[in-house]
Formats: C-alpha cells, sequence, structure tokens
C-alpha cells in the first residue's frame, strides 16, 4: 500500500497519481484489483448512489456506512474519505472529532474537506492530531448554494491568484494534498507547479500529479449525463438493462430456470410424498 511520502515521492519522480472513488464493497474491490493507488470515499456517494441533487444532505453516518464497506473491499490501498457538509465547520473540537470518528470507525487513513479561509485552520488542527488531510479547492461542490451552481472556478487573474494563495497556505498547513476541481488547465499547472505536495485534478486538466475520477462516471453506471470533464471508458448502463430484460424475457417464457439451475430429490423420496 502507497503512503503519503510515497505520494510525494512519486510527485517528485514526476509518477502520475491515479484515484477513483468507491462507495461499497464491489467498487472497492474492483478499484483495488485494478492497482489504483488512491481510493476516494467521495460524498459524491450522495448524488449517484443515494439519489441526491447535491452532497449536502449527507451526514455523518452517511459516510461512516459507506466508508465501512469500502475499506473491507479495499484492505490494501490507501483509503481518502471526505467529511461531509458541516462536519469540519464547528468548533476545533467538533471538528476534531468528526475526523476521528471517520478514521476510527471506517479505518480510513484521511479525510478530505473543501475550501479555504476557516478551512486552512482546520487543515492544521486534524493534521498535529495525527489525522492526514487532503484539501480540495476549486468548485467545492457543498458550497454549491453560495457558488450559485456548478461552475468553473478561478477563471480570471484575481481568483487565480487568490487559489494559488489558498493552495499554498493548505500546503503550509499540513495538508498532504490538494484536490483541485474545475478549474482552467493552466492556472493547475501553476498550482502544481508552485506546490510540493501532490495535486490530484478533476477538470483541472493534463497538467496535475495525479487525476480522479467518480466510479460511477468512468463506467457510466446508473449516471445519465456526466461533466465535460469526465472520460466514459465504459457503458455498464446498456450491458445491465439487457440483461434484466432478458431475465424478464425468460421468465415470462419459462426458458428459466432450466434443469440444471434446479434441485431435485431421489425417486424412493419422492414416491413417500404421494403417500
Ligand atoms: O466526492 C467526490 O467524489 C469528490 C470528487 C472531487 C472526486 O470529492
Ligand atoms: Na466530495
Amino acid at each position: 500500500m502507497k503512503s503519503i511520502t510515497d505520494f510525494l515521492k512519486m510527485k517528485e519522480k514526476a509518477e502520475k497519481i491515479t484515484m477513483i472513488t468507491a462507495y461499497d464493497y464491489p467498487s472497492a474491490k474492483h478499484a483495488e484489483a485494478s492497482g489504483v493507488e488512491m481510493i476516494l470515499v467521495g460524498d459524491s456517494l450522495g448524488m449517484v448512489v443515494l439519489g441526491y441533487d447535491s452532497t449536502v444532505p449527507v451526514t455523518m453516518e452517511d459516510m461512516i456506512h459507506h466508508g465501512k464497506a469500502v475499506k473491507r473491499g479495499a484492505k490494501d490501498t490507501f483509503i481518502v474519505i471526505d467529511m461531509p457538509f458541516i462536519s469540519y465547520h464547528l468548533s476545533d473540537r467538533d471538528t476534531l472529532l468528526n475526523a476521528c470518528k471517520l478514521i476510527q470507525e471506517t479505518g480510513a487513513h484521511a479525510v478530505k474537506i473543501e475550501g479555504a479561509n476557516d478551512v486552512i485552520d482546520k487543515i492544521n488542527i486534524l493534521t498535529n492530531a495525527g489525522i492526514p488531510v487532503m484539501a480540495h479547492l476549486g468548485l467545492t461542490p457543498q458550497s454549491v448554494g453560495v457558488l450559485g451552481g456548478y461552475k468553473v472556478q478561478g477563471k480570471n487573474h484575481k481568483e487565480a491568484l487568490e487559489l494559488i494563495e489558498n493552495a499554498k497556505k493548505c500546503e503550509q498547513a499540513g495538508a498532504f494534498a490538494v484536490l483541485l476541481e474545475c478549474v482552467p488547465m493552466q492556472l493547475a499547472e501553476e498550482v502544481s507547479k508552485n506546490l510540493r505536495i501532490p495535486i490530484i485534478g478533476i477538470g483541472a486538466g493534463v497538467h496535475t500529479d495525479g487525476q480522479v475520477l467518480v466510479y460511477h462516471d468512468l463506467i457510466t453506471y446508473g449516471v445519465d449525463r456526466v461533466a465535460k470533464f469526465v472520460k466514459q471508458y465504459t457503458n455498464i448502463n446498456e450491458s445491465i438493462k439487457q440483461a434484466i430484460e432478458q431475465y424478464i424475457h425468460e421468465v415470462k417464457m419459462s426458458e428459466f430456470p432450466e434443469i440444471t439451475h434446479s434441485f431435485t430429490m431421489k425417486e424412493e423420496e419422492l414416491k413417500s410424498l404421494y403417500g
């Protein structure tokens, strides 16, 4: 299993870091078997698994429930778990207790928190307590209400400079990596060059130190529309639908089950059945 020191070394050697989300036992098993270096138990589970419109309704209990299943499916992969909406905007003590709960109850190795400003201090507090923190800058979905939608961030000079400064502050506060979502590729390149810690991009172009994608987006599972930055490597929606339709058809036509799917009993036992 890779550690945060390995991720630093990978950046130094310009070796790309790969990350994918997972939310349950099978997705975690797929991720680990494929050899991905980091798994994210993302609060995107609220959208792709639970069917909410945003990540805002996701609770600590949801994260713990899914985090435990991921850990059971990927015992030998570095796991980052999202701290859900508001759970790290509380007092230092409550933030620490929430992070501790996520780590202790799920067995994840690090937490991820969104945003700059007050959140920078929280990175410091958690790291000091021994909890590795991945910062999340750029488009921060938990703030969708304040941002007014899912839009590309840091497009003008002022916003871009601010983002670079915030990324540096995250590094100074002890973050082991920064996830950068939905920013112009030139800005992501600048951030990656300016920081020693790895920058993991999603919708941030080719110049980041690593990439992350949502499991359900990558394989087109349950999702209909995907963002511009997603590459759909396969479409399993179609094969799942075809399989279920075939099953319904075969049951209706008495083609399933067949003898090979059935259990039998011995002749003499059968006789006694009829008295
Ligand atoms: O929850 C999530 O899936 C994320 C993405 C940026 C990958 O935070
Ligand atoms: Na997230």
